[in-house]
């Protein structure tokens, strides 16, 4: 059985008082025993003071991470430092990171690559944007970005990773999939991993990323193949975090 995972991706938000605050409500508001994992994703900077503040009832990681080991490339953060710094997983591949920073499917599978070698769980985000869902490609879309990491990591990859599906047009928006539209694409992104490994394909734990609210949380992390979700604007207040937390407790309880 696959636990969900409610997953926090701060992005280029917080402080010092904001991430020391934030990780104690949360802590505070968990129920003392749970069956679901939880793990934020704050900025770099921020990460020390996750490392020394989770205990052991939040996982962490970074953002992003350098497809590098070390060397003249200023400005980017490893995942030996990562792993260093007590994370567990890293995010790789955020369409922010796709679109604004140019990381094509290549870099992502390289970066990938690097999160497993030092231990890390790679968090790999996928998904079409609204040009891309409404000329009719949105599987061919997800599927070579997924595929572009088996061809580096083959399939043996995925077994201590999670995908992150999070259409585009659907991230900051307000504007949710709805849960069929979303099991559709999980079920997809299932079917494609089991081509390779049938056994990995129901290891993998997706998670939906969108406008993930605690109003709607119950309903989509309820679809088959949802295991949970990768929360932005939601994950900035403990009460709304944890308003979907509640959701994800219900359900596995
Ligand atoms: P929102 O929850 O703000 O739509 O962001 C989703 C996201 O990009 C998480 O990585």
């Amino acid at each position: 059985m696959r636990k969900l995972l409610v997953a926090g991706n701060w992005k280029l938000n917080g402080s010092i008082a904001m991430t020391a605050d934030l990780i104690s409500e949360i802590i505070e508001g968990l129920p003392n025993e749970k069956n679901f994992d939880v793990a934020i994703f704050p900025p770099f900077v921020y990460l020390p003071l996750a490392n020394t503040s989770v205990g052991n009832a939040i996982k962490y990681g970074g953002q992003t991470v350098s497809e590098h080991e070390s060397g003249a490339y200023t400005g980017e953060i490893s995942a030996a430092m990562l792993k260093e710094l007590g994370c567990q997983m890293v995010l790789v591949g955020h369409s922010e990171r796709r679109s604004y920073y140019k990381e094509s499917s290549a870099n992502i599978a390289k970066k990938f690559q690097a999160a497993l070698k030092h231990g890390l769980t790679p968090v790999l985000c996928c998904g079409e944007t609204l040009e891309q869902r409404e000329s009719g490609v949105t599987e061919k879309v997800v599927a070579d970005q997924i595929n572009a990491v088996i061809e580096l990591v083959g399939i043996e990859g995925f077994a201590n990773a999670v995908i992150a599906y999070e259409p585009v047009w659907a991230i900051g928006t307000g504007k949710t999939a709805s849960s069929e539209q979303a099991q559709e694409v999980h079920a997809f992104i299932r079917s494609l991993l089991s081509l390779k490994s049938d056994t990995i394909a129901h290891l993998v734990p997706i998670l939906y990323g969108g406008s993930v609210k605690g109003s709607n949380a119950k309903e989509l992390f309820s679809m088959q193949d949802i295991d949970g979700g990768l929360i932005g604007g939601a994950s900035l207040t403990s009460e709304d975090f944890l308003a979907i937390c509640q959701q994800a407790d219900v359900l596995s309880s």
